[in-house]
């Protein structure tokens, strides 16, 4: 009897790798030596052989290749399971380990890269390898843009690039700070970044029916996806057409901490370092009515998570939304900033779809802001003409499908 479960555990254990092997299309050395471009096997990439596809949606002049499940989450998703949606270039991709602490459900994320990007992609891959609560949850999907003279995608640009890398100097350190100051995140794409291009293959490669659509410098307050999962869900679906909104702050972090509970945000609200998100930027693209009434209903120690009703705010209004995966998709070619959020409330309203605001549930930025940088300004600028002609095709595109008679509630697109 005293070895019985002993072999029950190594079965597990065999089965569990084998598992986690067959699942995870990348996982080659996993356990066995850490990742090492020298002892690099590009045979292992490709048993299975990745899924790398051409994405390129509403006419938008962008062409992407995608590579998939790059990394894929272990975790088993429920009908009631909601992933969060999320994207960067791939030096962001350091955040996502955040999430990955905080967010107890999966996590469905889309990076962008270029040549550069492959120190980042390394980093990426080791910490999703080692941290156990990121190989848990994490499914990445690999993106760069179309090589113009080829018109082909292949995942040769991405075994390639990992395997020109020079040998990683700390093979088995798993500690994210140190990466970090080693520079290791440190990445800058060298073309424009296509925001609702990485949010629809971030929903696209999500396993689950609910998708949260979040950005990724974004962070959720505790239980944030339990308690969804039970006042949300249920509501999210074909026939209800409902999507839901996350209320988001931003919080001082001179000298604050940020707040993962509904009486920390309070107190940082009434001491005026937390305020909704832009609140000094952009305020008319994210206030949400009913604020006192949501702190107060949600600072309320015997109330259960509900949902409040609100009308659609109008072609300018970005809220944070949890929606199904039969919902449309945010339309692409927008350039980042330029009512690429806008595109899927407005579409949303268009055609039928009402909003409901969470109770207890938030997210939080790091940092208030001010005013644009300099940078941001300049960037608006230059894509101001590739911005209005999306714009006139959007239009068009909602015509045909939609009626043409907009009501009182939607109004036209800008
Ligand atoms: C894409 O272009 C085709 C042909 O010009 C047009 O029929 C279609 O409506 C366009 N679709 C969108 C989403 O703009
Ligand atoms: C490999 O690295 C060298 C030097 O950094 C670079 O010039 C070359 O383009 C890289 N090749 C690939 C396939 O990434
Ligand atoms: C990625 O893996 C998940 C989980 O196995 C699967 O449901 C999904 O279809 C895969 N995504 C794509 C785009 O193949
Ligand atoms: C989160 O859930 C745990 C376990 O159910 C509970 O003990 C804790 O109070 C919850 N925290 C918040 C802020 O909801
Ligand atoms: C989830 O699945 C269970 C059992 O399969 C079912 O009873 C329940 O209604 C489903 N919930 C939703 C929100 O689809
Ligand atoms: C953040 O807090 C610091 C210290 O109290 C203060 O100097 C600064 O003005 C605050 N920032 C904002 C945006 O309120
Ligand atoms: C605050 O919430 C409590 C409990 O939900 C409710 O009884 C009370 O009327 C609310 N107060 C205000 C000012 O909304
Ligand atoms: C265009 O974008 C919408 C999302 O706005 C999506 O639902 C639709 O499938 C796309 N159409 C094409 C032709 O890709």
């Amino acid at each position: 009897m005293q070895q019985l479960p002993r072999i029950f555990l190594y079965l597990i254990l065999i089965s569990a790798s084998v598992l986690f092997l067959y699942f995870s299309n990348i996982s080659y050395s996993i356990n066995l030596t850490s990742w090492d471009s020298t002892n690099f096997d590009t045979h292992l990439f490709l048993s299975p052989e990745p899924l790398v596809q051409i994405w390129n949606k509403n006419n938008s002049t962008d062409k992407f290749c995608v590579w998939f499940n790059f990394t894929k989450a272990i975790q088993i998703s429920s009908n009631l399971s909601i992933s969060l949606c999320t994207h960067g270039s791939i030096g962001y991709s350091k955040f996502i380990f955040d999430h990955a602490k905080h967010w107890s459900d999966l996590i469905s994320v889309s990076f962008i890269l270029d040549e550069n990007g492959f120190s980042a992609l390394q980093a990426f891959q080791k910490l999703h390898q080692c941290i156990p609560e990121a190989a848990e949850k994490i499914s990445a999907h690999l993106v760069w843009r179309m090589p113009l003279n080829d018109g082909e995608c292949s995942a040769s640009f991405i075994i390639k690039g990992l395997s020109n890398l020079s040998s990683d100097s700390e093979p088995f350190n798993c500690d994210l700070e140190t990466h970090i100051e080693a520079g290791r995140f440190e990445h800058s794409l060298s073309s424009p970044y296509p925001p609702n291009s990485l949010r629809n293959i971030a929903r696209r490669g999500a396993s689950t029916n609910l998708h949260l659509i979040a950005d990724i410098e974004n962070h959720f307050s505790l239980n944030a996806s339990e308690i969804l999962s039970i006042s949300a869900a249920k509501s999210i679906n074909k026939n209800d057409k409902v999507a839901v909104i996350v209320r988001r702050f931003e919080y001082n972090d001179t000298f604050f901490e940020p707040p993962r509970t509904i009486y920390e945000l309070n107190e940082l609200m009434e001491n005026n370092q937390a305020f909704e998100f832009h609140h000094f930027l952009y305020a008319v693209g994210h206030r949400i009515p009913g604020l006192n009434n949501w702190l107060n209903y949600s600072l309320s120690a015997d109330t259960v998570p509900n949902l409040t009703p609100i009308t659609y705010q109008g072609n300018v209004w970005e809220p944070q939304l949890i929606v199904h995966s039969s919902y449309p998709y945010h339309f692409e070619g927008f350039p980042i900033r330029i009512h690429d959020q806008q595109a899927l409330p407005y579409e949303l309203c268009r055609a039928g779809y009402s909003f409901a605001v969470a109770s207890h549930v938030f997210s939080f930025h790091k940092g208030i802001k001010l005013s644009p940088s300099t940078k941001e300004s300049a960037a608006r600028k230059a894509v101001a003409k590739m911005a209005s002609e999306t714009g006139k095709k959007f239009r068009a595109y909602l015509d045909k499908k939609y009626s043409k008679i907009k009501s009182k509630n939607c109004k036209d697109w800008k």
